[in-house]
């Protein structure tokens, strides 16, 4: 199969891609590898498949429709991996506006190409964040989720709700993923495990917001890919697929992990929650394991050590 891959050079998407072309999918990878974090590393992500005949990378936005549409009619492209998006809960906050233009209009961009084209699957990201500080955990897909605390949930929302418009109106076949918290090697330097991770290492100050009784389901990134690829082969019409652990570990357990690990203390300075944070986040995978055979296996102990290693080997290009 030739597959797009929208955000193909970054974390989920560069492993994603490497699934794929690891089993003799073609992959077509679109993404603008703009400076959210270093580009660099984004450049890194992509080098390890630039001998490979199987893969070909577009560098533009997927807000410029007229450059997306040129993709389409250059390649053969079967089914569509939409992980492309302006990720993060903070920023967004600070930057709807970019959030909007990306998220909502580039997916919009996407979706009506994939109908043009007949595009047999379309995977589209969501988040775990559309869940908000709902009260009912674990979260369900079932949940009614219109309560969203940040623009950047806001947007996952909104592209979902596309997504199934499209489906309605030309049946386009949809598998919506939402991932929860995801971590391992080559992980968005931006997030709380690599964060935490850096600043431990380097004796540096680390900000917890609250007390650590903050909870979060964190979720392995081989794990995340196998449910990804299985959305990709899956095809259901319009189904919306929560990608987590299952299992929620406590911020202050999270911390101490990674101090064991790296044998160093953490020096921890307590803030207040910030606007946008949840309590808890923790996926009911009950509709993932029936439907997508999805089974994540690693647990945050194991998943921090194969980080942490990866971290140390890799930290001075950071
Ligand atoms: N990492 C997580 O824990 C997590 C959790 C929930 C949802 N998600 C979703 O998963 C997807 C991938 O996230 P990630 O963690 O790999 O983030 P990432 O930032 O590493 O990857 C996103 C990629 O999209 C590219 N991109 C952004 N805007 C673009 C645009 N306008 N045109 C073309 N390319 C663009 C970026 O350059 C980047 O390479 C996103 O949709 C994100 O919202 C991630």
């Amino acid at each position: 199969m030739q597959i797009l891959v929208t955000g193909g050079a970054g974390f989920i998407g560069s492993n994603v891609t490497k699934k794929l072309l690891e089993r003799g999918d073609s992959v077509v990878c679109v993404d603008e590898f703009n400076d959210y974090y270093s580009p660099k590393i984004k450049e890194l992500n992509v080098a390890q498949f630039a001998d490979n005949p199987n893969f070909t990378l577009y560098r533009g936005s997927i807000t410029d429709y007229e450059f997306l549409k040129t993709v389409f009619e250059k390649e053969n492209i079967q089914r569509v991996v939409h992980a492309a998006a302006r990720a993060g809960v903070r920023p967004s906050i600070e930057n709807p506006f970019i959030y909007e233009d990306t998220n909502v209009k580039g997916t919009l961009n996407l979706l009506h190409l994939a109908k043009e084209f007949k595009i047999e699957n379309f995977v589209l990201f969501s988040s775990s964040s559309v869940y908000g500080n709902s009260s009912k955990v674990p979260f369900s897909e079932n949940e009614v989720v219109d309560c969203p605390i940040s623009p950047y949930a806001a947007t996952k929302k909104a592209t979902e709700l596309l997504g199934y418009t499209y489906h309605h109106l030309y049946h386009l076949n949809v598998n919506v993923v939402r991932p929860f918290t995801v971590y391992g090697p080559g992980g968005r330097p931006d997030m709380f495990p690599f964060l935490a991770t850096k600043l431990i290492d380097e004796g540096l100050e680390v900000k917890r917001f609250g007390d650590g009784s903050t909870r979060r389901d964190y979720t392995f990134i081989d794990d995340l890919v196998d449910g990804v690829v299985a959305a990709l082969d899956t095809i259901l019409g319009y189904e919306i697929f929560n990608l987590g652990n299952s299992n929620t570990v406590e911020l202050n357990y999270f911390i101490s992990t990674v101090e064991k690990i790296l044998g160093k203390n953490a020096n921890i300075k307590e803030y207040p929650m910030q606007p946008g944070d949840v309590l808890i986040t923790n996926a009911d995978l009950t509709k993932s394991r029936k439907l997508l055979g999805y089974n994540p296996k690693v647990k945050i102990e194991e998943g921090m050590s194969i980080f942490i290693k990866w971290y140390q080997e890799n930290k001075n290009l950071y």
